[in-house]
């Protein structure tokens, strides 16, 4: 059965995405990381939102633009959107409603784990009782502004445990897993 993980890099306050979903930021930050190169290895599937899929890319201006990870991932996408394009997207299976995204994905997934990329998807899979573990690098930097890891209003508390503590030279990296 697969894992679902919520995957990011996250400012030291709190953003995955600066003001309008500006991902410039996180460039300076994309230097070697063997834990995540580990979570990669595990990745059999990505859940993701469609503003993720449409948005900013901290690759972009390389070779490696509009790949899932800069490159450093293949496979499987399902992306969650109420307005699925009508041409084909090679690779991508869009999904109109979450458990259906998560179905799919799990099943794509194997033993692995299902990337979830997305804040809204991921609060969305926290809040449904279906995410089990966050891998969150978190970056030196303040961005002030932005897209929160998780935005919640009125939501109630959810305790963590920490799997894992790992260095890489631009990030400090949190494996957690969502205790229910
Ligand atoms: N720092 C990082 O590592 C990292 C990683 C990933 C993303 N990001 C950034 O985070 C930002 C995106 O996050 P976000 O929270 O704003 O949006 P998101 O979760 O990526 O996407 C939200 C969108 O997904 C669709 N959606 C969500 N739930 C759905 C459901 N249950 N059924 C059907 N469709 C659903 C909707 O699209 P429709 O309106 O099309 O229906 C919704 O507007 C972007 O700026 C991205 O670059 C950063």
């Amino acid at each position: 059965m697969a894992t679902l993980q919520y995957q990011c890099t996250m400012s030291l306050d709190g953003f995955i995405a600066g003001p309008d979903g500006d991902m410039s930021w996180l460039t300076g930050h994309l230097g070697p990381n063997p834990a995540a190169d580990r979570v990669m290895e595990r990745t059999g599937a990505l859940l993701v939102g469609r503003r993720t899929f449409d948005g900013d890319d901290p690759y972009r201006g390389t070779e490696h633009e509009g790949e899932p990870y800069g490159g450093g991932w293949d496979g499987p996408l399902f992306v969650l959107t109420h307005h699925a394009p009508d041409t084909p997207v090679p690779g991508v299976t869009f999904v109109g409603d979450l458990d259906g995204g998560v179905a799919a994905a799990g099943a794509a997934a194997g033993d692995g784990y299902v990337g979830v990329l997305g804040a809204q998807v991921a609060a969305q899979c926290l809040d449904a009782g279906v995410l089990d573990e966050i891998f969150v690098c978190i970056a030196p930097v303040l961005l002030g502004d932005g897209v929160r890891l998780f935005d919640r209003p009125g939501g109630t508390e959810v305790t963590l445990e920490r799997l894992g503590l790992t260095e890489a030279p631009g990030a400090t990296n949190l494996a957690l897993r969502v205790v229910r």
